[in-house]
């Protein structure tokens, strides 16, 4: 059964390589999944915008993340900082990937683009919506920004 299993998802895989190209597009067709299904888990009462995010360590581990809104509304935290803090609290501290999932394409915050930059600086950033994904880096995000080598 577990042979089974491993087959199928190998199959599954070859589908998917030759659909779309080298196994690194997998894996981020992959996460961009991940980063839509944690949009679904996003409390957004307010703003009724749902943000979804993974990150992905060094060592190929993902955590997700959501933005939470709460009534005192100064209180809500985005997708992209819960992702981050999740893998933190994990013991993760080395990051490769982040993706961001929306429905309308919008770019991080400036308050994520700090906490991006200090935290996954070697990270390539991936914007996804359900029809379009884009590519952008930390420079482009957050040129001249500030972190603890500037002290
Ligand atoms: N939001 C994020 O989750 N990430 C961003 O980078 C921008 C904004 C959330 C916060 C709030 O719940 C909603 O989007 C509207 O601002």
């Amino acid at each position: 059964m577990k042979e089974l299993l491993k087959i199928q998802i190998l199959d599954f895989l070859f589908h998917l390589k030759n659909e779309m190209g080298p196994m690194q597009d997998i894996e981020i067709y992959l996460m961009i999944q991940q980063a839509q299904n944690m949009q679904k888990r996003a409390q957004a009462p307010y703003s009724k915008f749902y943000v979804g995010a993974i990150v992905q360590t060094d060592c190929g581990k993902t955590f997700g993340g959501c933005n939470i809104e709460s009534a005192s509304y100064g209180l809500t935290i985005c997708a992209e900082r819960v992702a981050i803090f999740h893998a933190i609290a994990q013991g993760y501290t080395n990051f490769s990937r982040l993706v961001l999932a929306t429905d309308t394409g919008a770019y991080p915050c400036g308050a994520c683009r700090q906490i991006i930059y200090e935290y996954c600086p070697k990270s390539s950033i991936i914007i996804a919506t359900p029809n379009k994904i884009e590519y952008t880096s930390n420079k482009e995000l957050l040129p001249h920004g500030f972190s603890k080598n500037d002290f």
